[in-house]
């Protein structure tokens, strides 16, 4: 930054900064840098006035799609509206400007906030104890896993205990955490309902040939086929018989808060996509938020710092003998909490029991409407999103589910989730949120049929599109291994 700029700026009172005098000798720029590496001249920057650069980023901006200017149905990814007033809370100074490095004394706000956001979720999800600390829902399961095996150490059964058993539907962090942790992973296969297939759980969880037990297992409910699991009360059953925990992945938590508690299921720990379900703009790497939550037996091992009441305020507690340790530097991400919270008591437990319902109710009018052009990939009701298989379509027509996908952006829609989960061939996963209206799941409709019948009139239009965004299809390999980061 050039001297003059600097001195400005670490005025007082100038912008609120003031930059003590270092303390370090500060070497001679070129003599950090290497005389060769500076420039000589003045880098060739465009003189441009301010309308033309508002309008640059504006267009720019408009290139984007985004759920506030697109419908975004990407299945297991609940991809709703964002209140703006949750971004308003989030923006106030209060919140915004806080240190983490604070005094307790001067962040009680906050904390109660935080403690209140952890009952709220307790109470949703029908447990104990919560944490906030987790950054995403996959941090959250690594946390639920690292529960886990404190709870088997704590039993002395730590090297018994080494399987995790996941369903071949789940999301592909549930496998990936799992071995994170140091867990074996086994997976077990859906039936041809599409729910966890009893009898091989039930194999599963019997000791393997090396006498390794089952430590835990994992569930997502309704599943990432969008099927509630009925047997869910069962499965608690013979996964504590067997001495395993239940771990309940809450990502799809949207289709049934306020309706049916993941505890009152016999689920022993679960995390929530704060994100997803509570109203967070994600899915461009933003900050997340994945609480865990966890029956009072497990209470003791949660990550430290705990929230505390003492003589009526709150603080920090690190004094947990049994505690996972530290999972996220400070508190977590803080702000996503801010608006879940807001979302929370904006919404109301009314609110909440009806977004469940209404995510349901346009799940399942898109999919009966959908079957008329592809079939489901596994009939019967849904909860909040459904998987279509469009292997038959692509066997008549050569064109594939990422060609369709690829097409619909021409139309104006973002893509749904393909190829996910890998159980379905040529599987295309659709989850429209409760945000959306009739008229909008209708012209979707309106845009796969034209899709599908260009398929067979026009193919050639279809496996070349997309047609009309700013770059036509890419070799993604090829970027993902070659990324070009700057023009
Ligand atoms: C069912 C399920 N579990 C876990 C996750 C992981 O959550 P995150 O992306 O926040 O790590 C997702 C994400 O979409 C999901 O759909």
């Amino acid at each position: 930054m050039p001297e003059p700029l600097l001195k400005e700026l670490s005025k007082p009172g100038r912008v609120g900064i003031s930059l003590p005098e270092p303390d370090v000798p500060v070497k001679p720029i070129d003599e950090l840098l290497g005389r060769e590496n500076l420039r000589t001249e003045p880098p060739p920057l465009p003189e441009v006035d301010q309308l033309t650069v508002v309008r640059h980023f504006i267009r720019l901006s408009q290139l984007n799609y985004s759920v506030d200017t697109h419908f975004y149905p990407l299945g297991s990814c609940t991809m709703k509206y964002n209140p703006k007033v949750n971004e308003e809370v989030a923006k106030l100074p209060g919140f915004a400007f806080l240190h983490p490095l604070q005094d307790e004394e001067t962040v009680q706000g906050i904390l109660k906030l935080m403690k209140e956001l952890e009952r709220m979720l307790c109470e949703i999800g029908g447990m104990d104890a919560c944490t906030l600390q987790g950054a995403a829902g996959a941090q959250g399961e690594f946390i639920g896993l690292l529960l886990v095996r404190a709870w088997h150490r704590y039993r002395g059964e730590e090297d018994k205990r080494t399987r995790i058993i996941v369903p071949d539907s789940a999301h592909g962090t549930n496998p990936a955490s799992a071995a994170r942790c140091g867990f074996i992973v086994e997976s077990v296969p859906s039936g041809s309902d599409g729910c966890i297939d009893l009898s091989a759980l039930e194999k599963a969880l019997k000791p393997d040939r090396n006498g390794q037990l089952p430590a835990a297992v994992m569930v997502t409910n309704p599943n990432t086929l969008g099927k509630f699991e009925r047997e869910i009360v069962k499965v608690a059953e013979i996964t504590h018989e067997a001495g395993a925990l239940l771990y309940y992945d809450g990502a799809n938590l949207n289709a049934i808060m306020g309706k049916a508690k993941p505890g009152d299921m016999g689920c022993d720990i679960m995390h929530f996509n704060l994100h997803k379900t509570f109203s967070t703009p994600h899915g461009g790497g933003g900050p997340g938020s994945g609480p865990v939550a966890v029956k009072a037996f497990l209470e003791p091992f949660l990550p430290v710092p705990v929230i505390e009441e003492c003589d009526d305020k709150l603080r920090l507690s690190y004094d947990r003998p049994l505690s996972v340790g530290r999972v996220h530097s400070f508190y977590g991400n803080v702000l996503v909490a801010v608006r879940a919270y807001a979302y929370i008591l904006s919404m109301g437990t009314e609110g909440l029991e009806r977004v469940a319902e209404d995510a349901v109710l346009n799940a399942n009018y898109l999919m009966h409407k959908l079957a008329q052009i592809f079939p489901v990939a596994f009939p019967g009701l849904c909860k909040h999103e459904f998987v279509l298989s469009l292997r038959q379509f692509k066997h008549e027509t050569g064109i594939r589910t990422w060609d369709v996908a690829k097409r619909l952006l021409d139309y104006g829609f973002y893509a749904p989730t393909v190829y996910f989960p890998i159980t379905v061939e040529e599987a295309m996963m659709v989850e429209p949120t409760e945000t959306e209206t009739k008229e909008t799941l209708d012209a979707f409709v309106e845009a796969l049929k034209s899709i599908f019948e260009e398929s067979h009139e026009n193919p050639q239009i279809v496996r070349s599109a997309p047609h009309k965004t700013p770059v036509s299809r890419l070799d993604e390999a090829k970027a993902a291994r070659e990324l070009k980061v700057r023009w």
